[in-house]
């Protein structure tokens, strides 16, 4: 069999996606990028209409990178008119990105089952970046019984820490320096597991801390979860992944690091 490897994405395209378009592009014969700026995962207050596009310069990209195949389709094609079929997730949508964003998830799932069935790979490729919608993918893959084995990509950084994201170009310049902090606060607890700190409740104070310092934040959640069922931890932990979402004015940005794992 000639594997072929699918990386959806909504374009305005960066490293991050870049670096699972060159695993994918590693793992298989074939490469399919879809760019497709979802409506249904945006809520009516959220920001579709300013989303960031290009899609002429993110053709000019993916012409560096080998790939075989870029789907673009329209919002026509995915959501025909007398549309009312969904796919939804359970549980792992409930908490976090699931209580600011209720209908995200399941815009997410119905349009990557509705990409799965067009495109039908055998791999697909995801960022951890987003970590909560990673379990959600891979819950959704084994329960509906779709035969392609996910692949979850480290998260790419820029040189200050700041996960890469197509929303990061919103940031006013001391907000982008702010945003710093992110990742800066889950090192720190990344560290204070490493010196032997093992209780839930003080690694995220660590990183509530270390965002409360700095004053254009404003912290939506914190985290100290199940790698794989999401569900808050108390006491000890030996591996977690600590989750945030923090704004800076309208711009909300999310970030992760596994712990332990
Ligand atoms: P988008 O935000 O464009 O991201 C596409 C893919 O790139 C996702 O799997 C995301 O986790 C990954 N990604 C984004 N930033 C990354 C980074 N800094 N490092 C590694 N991977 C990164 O996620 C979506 O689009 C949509 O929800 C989609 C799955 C396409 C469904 O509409």
């Amino acid at each position: 069999m000639d594997p072929v490897g699918f990386v959806p994405t909504m374009g305005y395209l960066h490293e991050g996606h870049l670096s699972l378009v060159r695993k994918a592009r590693r793992d298989c014969d074939s490469v399919v990028v879809s760019i497709f700026v979802n409506p249904t995962q945006f809520a009516h207050n959220e920001d579709i209409n300013t989303y960031p596009q290009d899609i002429a310069r993110d053709l000019e990209i993916l012409e560096t990178q080998d790939v075989d195949f870029v789907w673009i389709p329209k919002a026509g094609d995915m959501y025909p008119p007398g549309f009312q079929s969904w796919v939804s997730v359970d549980e792992l949508t409930l908490p976090l990105e699931g209580i600011f964003r209720p209908e995200h998830f399941r815009g997410v799932t119905t349009v990557v089952a509705k990409l799965f069935n067009c495109v039908r790979p055998n791999y697909a490729y995801f960022g951890q970046k987003d970590y909560q919608q990673a379990v959600v993918i891979q819950r959704m893959v084994i329960d509906l019984n779709f035969p392609i084995e996910v692949v979850v990509c480290p998260i790419i950084r820029e040189e200050d820490g700041l996960a890469m994201s197509s929303r990061n170009v919103y940031l006013k310049p001391e907000q982008r320096k702010a945003a710093t902090v992110l990742n800066r606060s889950l090192v720190k607890a990344s560290q204070v597991f490493e010196f032997g700190e093992r209780d839930a409740d003080t690694l995220r104070t660590v990183v509530k801390e270390t965002i409360l310092e700095e004053p254009l934040a404003q912290l939506q959640y914190i985290s100290c979860a199940n790698l794989e069922t999401l569900e808050e931890l108390d006491g000890m932990v030996e591996r977690c992944v600590l989750l945030i979402a923090v704004l800076f004015g309208k711009t909300r940005l999310i970030d992760n690091v596994l712990i332990g794992d």
